[in-house]
């Protein structure tokens, strides 16, 4: 078999075979197929899609292609949620020790930053120390004390997805749902957990931009997830503006804390409850949805989520006085820089993907797949849309390592809309069981 030609079928619009599934895979992982050649067949399925058989093939033998994680031994239904990412989307970190207060084991393997879009594992390494890099023993002996890991697919879970994930993010073929489909089932079946909620972004800032596109990856994720008997749902939500107010990965963990103390913003509260909830059910500690979400706003108010956090951190070798201090301990930029608006009125529109962009041109991105990210850099939202401001009031504030910020100013202005009137956006549009 030559890889030529599966690239060649592929740009022809044929359906691939297992066998040439197959092939690409272990090329992959094993480094016998470059990267050149990989890269065209990303872009060849980006532009011809796959069947759904194909996609369900790509899906298994990327999972094949590493370890199976064996939880059994960890007590209780192991709920795990993903993302399929967003911007300012920090929501993964403060719901795992939501839900593992609730005493819920809770098996995150997490993702870093893609395209424009932020990664957990990212943001949880602005914490000094934290590793995201664990063993298998440890992350079980972990989850099952504490209830709760945040890790890397590490070692040896779905190695193909590693390396095409690195590839599609400096290739723009991130945005394709049966790559998307692939890289996060194959990657969620090996990490071997019971349940699992996919959170589907949908809007500017999300991969998929339309809610006809969003529904389509939702069903293919929940069909593979069923399909291996998982207990799986998505849920649609919003990504037109970013999550809550912080962009930036040491931002968005002072802004997860934040939450965990009670005092988060409202958006990114009430998806993170919302989730919550249906973990709570499917981790058979709530009947509905609604209690579900109720008991996850008694932890973080009672202070059980933010113990349940400091906890994960030190577990994982990071400082836990960030909870105490997250100022004295998370990296600071050097210069914070207020963007001040023009005019006076209501905040219409902030595009989630071009803040992203300008969070990432900061620093807090990457731009090449060996970049190496300024964790401290970002952009704190002061108004979101449907907000008043008046002229000269802060728009939000520039965490920046470099002085002259004018083209980031720029991107800025050119993305956000004050007008006469505008109403916030729907969070969440949809669930799909
Ligand atoms: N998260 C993943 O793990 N993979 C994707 O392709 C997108 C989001």
């Amino acid at each position: 078999m030559r890889m030529v030609d599966i690239i060649h079928a592929k740009r022809s619009g044929l359906e691939l075979t297992d066998d040439q599934i197959q092939f690409f895979v272990d090329g992959v992982v094993s480094g016998d197929i470059p990267d050149y050649q990989t890269s065209a067949l990303l872009m060849a399925i980006y532009f011809q899609g796959m069947t759904d058989q194909e996609q369900s093939s790509l899906t298994m033998k990327m999972m094949e292609s590493g370890d199976h994680l064996d939880l059994s031994s960890i007590p209780g239904v192991k709920v795990d949620k993903h993302s399929t990412g967003g911007v300012g989307d920090k929501v993964s970190i403060p719901l795992a020790a939501v839900v593992a207060a609730l005493g819920i084991p809770v098996p995150m393997i997490s993702g870093r930053g893609l395209g424009h879009t932020g990664g957990t594992l990212d943001k949880l390494e602005a914490i000094p120390g934290y590793q995201v890099e664990i063993s298998e023993q440890d992350f079980i002996n972990q989850v099952t004390k504490d209830k709760c890991a945040i890790i890397g697919a590490t070692g040896n879970i779905a190695p193909a997805d590693k390396k095409i994930y690195a590839l599609r993010d400096v290739t723009d073929t991130v945005d394709s749902i049966p790559l998307i489909a692939g890289s996060i089932m194959s990657k969620k079946i090996a990490s071997g957990t019971d349940a699992l909620i996919i959170d589907v972004k949908t809007g500017a800032g999300a991969f998929m931009k339309t809610l006809d596109d969003s529904r389509n990856l939702a069903k293919a994720l929940v069909g593979i997830g069923k399909g291996v008997g998982m207990q799986c749902m998505a849920m649609i939500t919003d990504m037109n503006q970013p999550l809550g107010n912080a962009v930036g990965n040491a931002l968005e963990i002072k802004e997860s804390i934040e939450l965990l103390k009670n005092n988060g913003p409202h958006d990114l509260v009430e998806l993170t409850t919302t989730i919550g909830g249906y973990m709570a059910v499917m981790g058979n500690v709530a009947t509905t949805p609604e209690d579900g979400k109720q008991m996850c706003q008694r932890v973080i108010e009672n202070g059980d989520a933010l113990a349940s956090f400091k906890k994960m951190v030190a577990d994982q070798h990071g400082d836990a006085t960030v909870v105490d201090n997250p100022d004295g301990v998370l990296p600071q930029a050097k210069y914070q820089i207020e963007l001040p608006a023009k005019v006076s009125g209501v905040v219409s529109k902030i595009v989630a993907d071009e803040i992203g962009i300008a969070s990432m041109l900061l620093g807090g991105g990457r731009q090449k797949a060996d970049d190496k990210l300024d964790y401290s850099v970002g952009i704190y939202l002061h108004h979101k849309i449907g907000d008043s401001i008046s002229a000269g009031e802060s728009l939000l504030t520039i965490y920046s390592n470099r002085e002259k910020i004018d083209d980031i100013k720029d991107l800025l202005y050119d993305n956000i809309e004050i007008s006469d009137s505008a109403t916030a956006p729907t969070l969440i549009y949809e669930t799909i069981e």
